[in-house]
């Protein structure tokens, strides 16, 4: 695939309150400075989206319908990507609640007849850029993320991850924002 062809979609998941750039975001657009030219790049926050909870109808109706308001521009971002990027905190050594939410629906997208979701989402990467306390607490929570993309036969482009905690705090992570320099250059 050529660089000019490539689109991230950066998936911000902290819940920080709006307006407020947490670390994770922070350390995402360090990397994102050296995105391979000709790249796009599209940026949505979770949490200030109207996200409805998943149902699960797997074994009823069997089928959904296509998403509506928020959720359909979710949907249609992921679609149009090539690459798309978590921009997640851990939350108790797992993944911010919007961030489930998006991910439950990936189980509905599966079934929306006609969409081909998963034979879509196979053809695209998954990065993951993360900050918590520290980096032994973040494993699970990356793990878990490593195995969705595995699930849906994504390529794993792996994670970024940098000491958050208050605002600002993973600018003093040396060894993180070297890391950001060279993380969208790896292939
Ligand atoms: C609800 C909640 C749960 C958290 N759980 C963990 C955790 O399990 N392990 C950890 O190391 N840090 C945990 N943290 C700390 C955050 O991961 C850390 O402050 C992170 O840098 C926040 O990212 P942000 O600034 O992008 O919002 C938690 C923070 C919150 C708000």
């Amino acid at each position: 695939m050529s660089t000019a062809t490539r689109h991230f979609l950066f998936l911000v998941t902290s819940t920080r309150e709006p307006g407020h750039v947490g670390n994770t975001e922070w350390l995402a657009r360090q990397a994102a400075a050296s995105l391979p030219e000709g790249a796009q790049q599209t940026w949505l926050q979770l949490a200030a989206m109207a996200l409805p909870p998943f149902t699960d109808q797997r074994h009823t109706a069997g089928q959904y319908p296509l998403p509506e308001g928020d959720m359909k521009t979710l949907l249609d971002a992921t679609m149009a990507a090539t690459d798309i990027v978590f921009v997640s905190p851990v939350y108790w050594y797992s993944i911010p609640a919007p961030l489930k939410t998006y991910l439950d629906h990936w189980s509905a997208w599966m079934r929306v007849p006609g969409l081909a979701f998963k034979e879509a989402m196979g053809q695209k990467r998954l990065w993951l850029v993360s900050t918590s306390g520290d980096r032994a607490k973040a494993q699970p929570m990356i793990d878990s993320v490593q195995l969705c993309a595995g699930f849906l036969a994504m390529q794993w482009s792996g994670v970024l991850w940098g000491k958050g905690g208050p605002p600002n705090a993973v600018a003093g992570d040396a060894d993180a924002l070297a890391a950001a320099a060279g993380f969208f250059r790896t292939e």
